[in-house]
């Protein structure tokens, strides 16, 4: 088996004296939850998405439940996922009442394998979270989405 990407390509993030600069003055404002630099956050990329409401949370994790809990998934319903993710991705699926079902990955790109996620499609299946370790390579798969889906 050949692979286009190395094994777990993660990298240092970029941390410039810029964003120091702006953390500094998150702390010295006193504000470390929802301050203005969140509101002004929120403001600017509801305008980036044309008007449509937009809302921050603390972490991954309670964003994905949250998700989950808007569309009104919950007991009886399936979400399709990955098991190459980070324990939340399934967590929230059960934390909300619903069943996760494991779609197995592409061995090449490591992503959600698009075919597999087809065929585990039942009648109670009510979302997909792809969690796309490799996401540039299989965008175009994943767009247009089914309405349900969480990009984790
Ligand atoms: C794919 C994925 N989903 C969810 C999470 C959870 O995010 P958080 O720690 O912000 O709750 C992680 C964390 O590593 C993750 O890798």
């Amino acid at each position: 088996m050949t692979s286009a990407l190395p094994f777990l390509p993660f990298s240092k993030p970029t941390i410039d004296e810029a964003t120091i600069a702006a953390v500094s003055d998150v702390l010295r404002s006193g504000w470390i939850t929802s301050g203005p630099k969140v509101a002004a956050f929120e403001a600017q990329m509801s305008e980036y998405f044309g008007g449509r409401p937009v809302r921050t949370f603390n972490s991954g994790t309670c964003t994905m439940e949250i998700a989950l809990r808007i569309a009104g998934i919950g007991a009886g319903d399936e979400v399709i996922t990955t098991s190459i993710s980070w324990v939340a991705t399934a967590n929230v699926i059960i934390e909300v009442g619903a069943t996760p079902v494991f779609a197995d990955i592409d061995p090449v790109t490591r992503n959600i394998d698009l075919d597999k996620v087809e065929a585990a499609i039942t009648p109670r299946t009510k979302a997909i979270i792809p969690v796309c370790p490799a996401c540039p390579s299989t965008w175009t798969a994943c767009t247009p989405s089914p309405r349900n889906t969480i990009c984790a």
